[in-house]
């Protein structure tokens, strides 16, 4: 039997390049290997934009199919959509019992977003406990392994240690304990050299317009100490270089060439740079125009990946209860 993956991303908004290397990239080659389960967290994104969850829909459906055109196949993963299985919620109040409160508390991503995301009142019940509801995520498929990002890496030790709680406590190994699958592609940074982020307006979209794309790319910060053409480059602080060593690493070396000896100058390079980003684009674009014709065929998609996690999720469910004796 094949192992089991699940993975998940909050509808917060429309994906872009970051998407792509860090998660998307990588789905796509594990749904090969792994029976995969594909979920939007659309109740994790309502914990930080309860006040506003008018665009949530709207962004599901825009990240699905963005998600197909990548590459994620129906026909091998499941996708679904959280709240479309409300054994979710069951499971995240059961592992809430056994949740020490100071674990929560302690968390560094809480910590953080309490401080960072100053624009939102996040001092709610609901958002302390957004780690156990991720615990309930994976334990419900009793994933074997999680494809994440670092910064989710305190959220998967807290389900570790949940699952041991819960395996102890009910004299159960109901609930394997989840590995971490790190996704090996370095950071890609944002246009402004931070990391790259919707909320810092520094990314370029999987379904932007290619005249979109020109300007962003134009206005990339290079190398700062190369003022004339003339001046040698120094490509290994060029932010546009680092996109080359991601995307294209077969003309990594030529670019680092020109720019090293001042065959090119770097309006000239971001602009053929520019077509390349366009160029590797253009083929998930069209896919994305082909799918949005095809609503219907979005939900059957949604519809049928709901009826198989459904079936997965009731399984664990009754399992627990008969634990818990009720
Ligand atoms: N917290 C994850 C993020 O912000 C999204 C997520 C929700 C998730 N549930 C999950 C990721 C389960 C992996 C497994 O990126």
């Amino acid at each position: 039997m094949k192992k089991i993956i699940l993975s998940g991303m909050r509808p917060t908004g429309k994906l872009h390049l970051g998407h792509l290397v860090g998660a998307l990239a990588n789905w796509t080659k594990l749904q090969n290997e792994y029976d995969c389960f594909f979920m939007v967290a659309d109740w994790h994104a309502l914990m930080s934009e309860y006040e506003n969850s008018g665009n949530l829909k709207a962004n599901m459906l825009d990240n699905i199919i963005d998600w197909l055109s990548c590459g994620i196949d129906p026909g091998k993963s499941t996708i679904f959509v959280q709240s479309q299985v409300p054994e979710h919620l069951e499971l995240y109040f059961i592992l809430s019992l056994v949740t020490p409160l100071g674990l929560l508390e302690r968390c560094p991503t809480y910590k953080e977003q309490l401080r960072e995301l100053t624009n939102r009142d996040l001092s709610t019940y609901a958002f302390l406990g957004y780690p156990v509801l991720q615990a309930a995520d994976i334990l419900l498929y009793k994933a074997d392994a999680v494809p994440v990002g670092e910064d989710q890496l305190p959220h998967l030790e807290l389900t570790r240690q949940i699952v041991r709680k819960f395996n102890h406590l009910y004299k159960t190994d109901c609930f394997p304990e989840p590995k971490a699958l790190l996704t090996e592609t370095t950071r890609l940074l944002g246009l402004d050299g931070r990391k790259m982020s919707k909320s810092y307006d520094n990314y370029i979209g999987l379904s932007e317009e290619p005249e979109i794309i020109r300007k962003k790319v134009q206005n990339m910060i290079t190398d700062a100490q190369r003022i004339r053409l003339s001046d040698p480059g120094h490509p290994h602080k060029c932010n546009v270089f680092s996109y080359y060593a991601i995307f294209f690493p077969e003309l990594k070396q030529e670019a680092e060439h020109r720019c090293v000896k001042s065959l090119i100058g770097c309006t000239v390079c971001k602009k053929e740079f520019a077509d390349k980003i366009i160029g590797l684009l253009a083929p998930i674009q069209e896919k994305r125009r082909v799918l949005l014709k095809d609503k219907k065929h979005i939900q059957d998609i949604l519809s049928a990946g709901r009826l198989k996690a459904s079936s997965f999720a009731k399984k664990t469910i009754s399992e627990v209860r008969s634990l818990l004796k009720l």
